[in-house]
């Protein structure tokens, strides 16, 4: 099947027993066993949930693992990974990254003996630099491409071999793409990771995180994680993510198409002085992009010049919405500095470029005039007299 068509038919197609076309939601905590040591396949929706498990198949088959693991946040499926790590590893992480993915391994993992390097991912040779040096320490590379916020590209291919060759699982956090526009374990990744909170659920209504491998034993050893620290999806909210799942492909279609023109609109305006997306020719990394990607997604950041009162124009706009997240139907805009990556030291954010006037805009699937004219207006409204 084609994607567009597993996105709909993948994993368990609807309910067998009823001919339900939606997968029911199992509503429930615990499991009647038939008699001792004997069950119907569940016992309790920690361990296992049928409502959970069809979006887990559902997952699994959509970026081409063996199978899938949902968690109540994105970050939660992200510490389960990190919980595969023990004192003494380090991490290998992009210098700039979600805020709060650096939040845990900064703040949480480093208290247990588990440090971090941090590299631009988008320079391979800086990458295999680190691994050389660091040799038999780095246990795992965290990536994102593009990365948050600044959608730097990094080559999923090269670094997930040079991951192999130094010992270290490499991990991809797949929200901004999703497996409708980019397949990272096709390219040699162990691990992908979202916040499906995200273009996965794609209506702002659920907050939750996938975990997908592609080898068998560590998807049991990452159940073993889940099942014990116990951060799972609930059955509502499985079915609201599953939901999501099946319009992907006409959402991210949209979401590509207006991402493009609204980057056309900030590199021809003279309040921008950078635009930062994937899709821009010539660009480092673009090329790359092209070859593990079949889109450049619906994230935009930019900086605005200083004749532009960035608060202000982020106040001003009507149609595009002023707040954290990203990946819904409508247009979100925020601050990284302030709000999804304030959790990253000041310094290690100017250095790279989350200056105070960068904006980040998750291109929603409005009409596009709407979109441009929004821009427009709070422009204008905002430019410092
Ligand atoms: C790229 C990326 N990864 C992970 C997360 C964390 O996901 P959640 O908010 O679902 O916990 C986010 C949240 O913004 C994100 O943008």
């Amino acid at each position: 099947m084609k994607i567009e068509s597993l996105l709909i038919h993948g994993g368990i197609d609807g309910d067998e027993k009823t001919g339900a076309v939606n997968i029911p939601i199992y509503q429930t905590s615990t499991f009647k066993q038939r008699a001792f040591g004997e069950n119907n396949g569940y016992e309790y929706s920690r361990t296992g949930n049928p409502t959970r498990e069809a979006l887990e198949k559902l997952v699994g088959d959509l970026e081409g693992g063996v199978g899938g693991l949902a968690f109540g946040s994105g970050m939660a499926a992200i510490t389960a990974v990190l919980s595969l790590f023990k004192s003494g590893d380090k991490m290998l992480i992009p210098n700039n990254l979600y805020g709060g993915t650096f939040r845990v391994i900064d703040k949480v993992f480093k208290n247990f003996n588990i440090d971090y390097e941090i590299v631009d991912v988008s320079h391979i040779r800086e990458v295999k630099k680190i691994l050389e040096q660091e040799s038999g320490k780095i246990k795992g590379v965290f990536i994102e491409t593009p990365t948050n916020p600044l959608m730097d590209i990094a080559d999923i291919k090269a670094i997930s071999t040079l991951a192999k060759g130094y010992g270290a699982l490499a991990i991809v956090d797949n929200t901004f793409m999703t497996p409708y526009l980019q397949k990272p374990l096709e390219f040699g990744a162990d691990i992908v990771v979202h916040s499906a909170t995200k273009y996965l659920g794609g209506h702002s209504d659920v907050v939750a995180g996938l975990i997908i491998v592609k080898d068998k034993e560590l998807l049991e050893r990452l159940h073993f994680i889940q099942n014990s620290t116990g951060g799972v999806l609930g059955p509502f909210d499985s079915f609201l993510l599953g939901k999501g799942i099946k319009t992907l492909a006409v959402r991210m279609d949209r979401h590509n198409e207006n991402a493009a023109k609204i980057t056309k609109f900030l590199l021809e305006n003279e309040n921008v002085s950078k635009v930062y997306y994937p899709g821009i020719k010539g660009n480092l990394g673009y090329e790359i992009h092209r070859k593990q990607a079949k889109g450049f997604g619906g994230v935009v950041s930019f900086v605005v010049n200083k004749n532009i009162d960035y608060k202000k124009f982020l106040s001003s706009l009507k149609v595009i919405s002023f707040g954290e997240s990203l990946g819904g139907v409508e247009s979100l805009i925020c601050h990284p500095a302030t709000m999804t990556h304030g959790a990253i030291p000041k310094d290690i954010r100017q250095k790279v470029g989350i200056v105070d006037e960068l904006i980040r805009l998750s291109v929603g699937i409005e009409n596009i005039e709407d979109l441009l004219d929004d821009l427009k207006r709070a422009f204008e409204e905002s430019r410092v007299k």
